[in-house]
Formats: structure tokens, sequence, C-alpha cells
């Protein structure tokens, strides 16, 4: 879906200007017409020669290079691409950026496109963390800057923390996002996560231990693939994801409005631990104690939202996707539930205490469809959510191939 793109890639001073050489490869593999540009400090970690010879072209290194001018003027070279990519954006490229100065090529291309711009910042931690650092990075977003990363790890100078540049891999996502072009591209996607709070009285409720975390991820993933993704989350300990729609509700009966109103949607993913019950008699006050006096709480049933989603007729996502979180006899309730609730999938787990599943940063799933049952092994909840979203991406697409009388998965 890239090819035939073209993209400018501005490549920073920094150690990790070594992993852009595979984002180029990555890209140009793609069918990507890539224009490089190294800054002065860029072509101290990689020389013009490698990054010419994989992209096919010169690389453009001076603003004042009367050649590349004849050919190319400098405002040319920064609108002529369909997008440009900063990597490895150092902490001094981005506070030129915010700046508004053009003092070098890469600046002055920056200051003089017409074109999106993403960065992938690389820097040490406390640069990173620093606010100078976060008042640079708070104006680029408020310009419409796009970030890829930084990710959070050990860094070439020995400290752990964010400021690693994205992978490539990640970034070639974040570019195919921001041309459009993900296999989820064109695509709405309705997620719920977290859990939601049913209340007693005006200041007690009833939740459960989601932390959103599963949820938050799978948003993250979607985006990634160019969807859409509208998430409809409980109060979840997990912050939304950036580059989604966010719809924050408290209790199920909140969650199912919320979850009508972002529909259509070419999949649902509902990934939050909706509370099964709320309290009939909720009191409008808050509830005094009294000695001896214990209150009695009516529970009643709460709507349930995947089975509502799922209900056939015109309207209904074309992949509607739950999730059974269960203690015991894991695959049996999920098989009941998948029959039950009348959905396309169901992505099971055990969130027993001792599995650390639940509030955890790992997940081990099964997936239920009609035509089979497969196990992944325990793998980071990013991990299990990026492959769900591809799994979403090519159910989607072979549904869109399909015709009318053709089985459904
Ligand atoms: O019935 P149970 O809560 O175990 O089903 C879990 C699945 O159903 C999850 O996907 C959850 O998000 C969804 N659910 C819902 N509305 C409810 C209860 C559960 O959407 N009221």
């Amino acid at each position: 879906m890239l090819a035939g793109r073209h993209v400018l890639i501005i490549i920073g001073g920094g150690i990790a200007a070594y992993k852009v050489l595979d984002l180029i490869r990555r890209l140009r593999e793609r069918g990507v017409r890539v224009t490089p540009v190294l800054t002065r400090a860029g072509a101290r970690f990689v020389t013009p020669l490698s990054v010419s010879a994989l992209c096919g072209v010169a690389v453009q290194e001076d603003l004042f290079d009367l050649t590349a001018e004849a050919e190319m003027g400098h405002i040319e070279l920064s609108r002529a691409a369909d997008l440009v990519v900063v990597a490895p954006a150092t902490a001094d490229l981005m506070g030129r950026m915010a700046a508004g100065l053009a003092d070098d090529l890469a600046s002055t291309l920056l200051l003089a496109t017409d074109k999106r711009v993403l960065v992938a910042p690389a820097m040490n931690v406390r640069m990173w963390t620093h606010a100078a650092t976060r008042r640079n990075v708070a104006q680029l977003a408020a310009d419409g800057i796009l970030f890829a990363g930084p990710d959070e790890g050990a860094m070439a100078c020995g400290e752990f923390g964010p400021g690693r540049m994205a992978e490539p891999m990640a970034i070639l996502a974040a570019i195919e996002r921001a041309l459009g072009a993900g296999p989820l591209a064109g695509r709405h996607v309705v997620v719920t996560s977290g859990p939601t709070h049913e209340p007693i009285d005006p200041v007690r409720y009833i939740a459960n231990r989601s932390s959103g975390a599963q949820g938050t991820a799978i948003a993250a993933a979607l985006r990634d693939l160019g969807a859409r993704v509208s998430v409809v989350t409980g109060p979840a300990a997990v912050a939304p994801p950036a580059g989604v729609d966010v719809i924050r509700v408290e209790t199920a009966r909140e969650m199912l409005d919320a979850v009508v109103a972002a529909l259509p949607a070419d999949a649902a993913v509902m990934a939050a631990a909706v509370a099964d019950w709320r309290v009939a008699n909720a009191a409008g006050e808050k509830m005094k104690k009294s000695a001896g006096r214990l209150p009695a709480l009516d529970l009643t049933e709460n709507p349930d939202i995947l089975a509502t989603v799922a209900r056939p007729g015109a309207g209904r996502p074309a992949l509607v996707v739950g999730f059974a979180a269960e203690t015991s006899d894991v695959l049996t309730h999920a098989r009941a539930k998948l029959a039950r609730k009348g959905c396309d999938w169901i992505v099971a787990n055990d969130v027993s205490p001792a599995t650390g599943i639940m509030g955890g940063a790992e997940n081990a799933v099964t997936i239920l469809t009609a035509s089979g049952e497969e196990a992944w092994p325990r793998l980071p909840k990013d991990e299990v959510a990026r492959r769900l979203a591809l799994r979403i991406a090519a159910a989607l697409e072979r549904k869109s191939d399909r015709k009318p009388d053709q089985e459904a998965e």
C-alpha cells in the first residue's frame, strides 16, 4: 500500500541513526521513493555513501549546495514528498523545529514544508524528560507534528528509560498511518476498555480489577494499522493512547450508549470488564452508617454490550470480538460465551490471581472462532494486541473479498 509514495527522511545526529538505514531498506522494499537528508551531526553517525546507496539517490546535506539548488531548490525538496520523517529526531533538532529556526538544510526544509511531518525522537532519558524538551514536544504536538515513540529501555549511554528511538517497524507503521496506507486504513473500529464503576451511592461504587491495559494496547495496535479507532473506556488505570477518539464513561449503561453512538464500525472489540450487575437501589445521598444495621444492596443485571452489538441485523459490525476473562474452566466457559453472545471471536484468558494477568503486563490468550481454537503463548499485552489487530485486518480483508454466499468465519 506504500508503493509509489515518496518520503523525505531527515537523519539527525544520534546513535540511533544506524537504525534508520534499516528503515530506509524496509521502505524501499515496499516500493517507497526515499529522498534522504543528512544533518551535519547525522553524517558523523552514518555515512552519506551508505544512505545514498540504500536510497538510490544522492543524499542532500548542505543548504547552500549550488548543484542541488540548481536541480531542486530546498523549498521544492520540502514539498515534493508525501511525508517528511525526522529520525532520529534529536533534542536539538526538535528544539530548533519548535522555535521555527532555519539555520541548516534540515531545519529549513522543516519550516518550508507543507506536508505532514513525523518525528522519531531519540535522546538520553534526562534530555527527554527535561522541562525544555517537554515544552518543545508539547509545542510540536500542538503544531500538528506526528510522533513515533520514543520507546523505553536500555540506551547506548548506559541509562534506562524513555528516549530510545522507536524500532524501524514501529516507525514504518507510523509512516503507513500518516499516509493512510495501513491495512486498516479507511476502517473504523470501536474498542471498549477498562472496568466500569456501578454506583452504590454518590461516593461508593462496585468495580473490578481491570486496568484497561489490554484494551488500550488493542486500540493502539489498530491505530497503528491505520484504523480510525473509537475507544469507549471506563475509569481505567492506563491512559488511552494518542491518536484515537476517546469516550470516557463510568457505568455499563453509559458504555452501551457510547458504543451505540460510536457505531457504525467495521469491527468491534469488547475488551472492557463490564460489571455484570449494578445496584438497583443506588442511593441519591451518601448512605449513613448506623450501628448494627447493614444496608441491603439489590442487584440488577446490566445490559450486555457485546451481545447487543453482535445482534444480527443492519449496522452490525462485520467482525465482533468479545473477551472471556475466567478463573476456571476457561475454554468451556469461552465456548459457551461464543455461542451465547453471537460474536465472531472470543479472546479467552485465565485471570486467576496466580496468573498475574489482570493488571499485569502480559497475557496468555486463546482465540476461539467458528472454525477452531488457537492458543497463543504468554506474550506482552502489546504483542497480543498487535497479533490480534493483524488478525482483524486479515479477517476484514477476507470479508470484503467474500461473495455473499461464502461461509462466514
Ligand atoms: O459475560 P461476560 O462478562 O463474561 O462476557 C465477557 C465479554 O462480554 C467481554 O467481551 C465483555 O467486554 C463483554 N460484556 C459486555 N457487556 C456486559 C458484560 C460483558 O460487553 N454487560
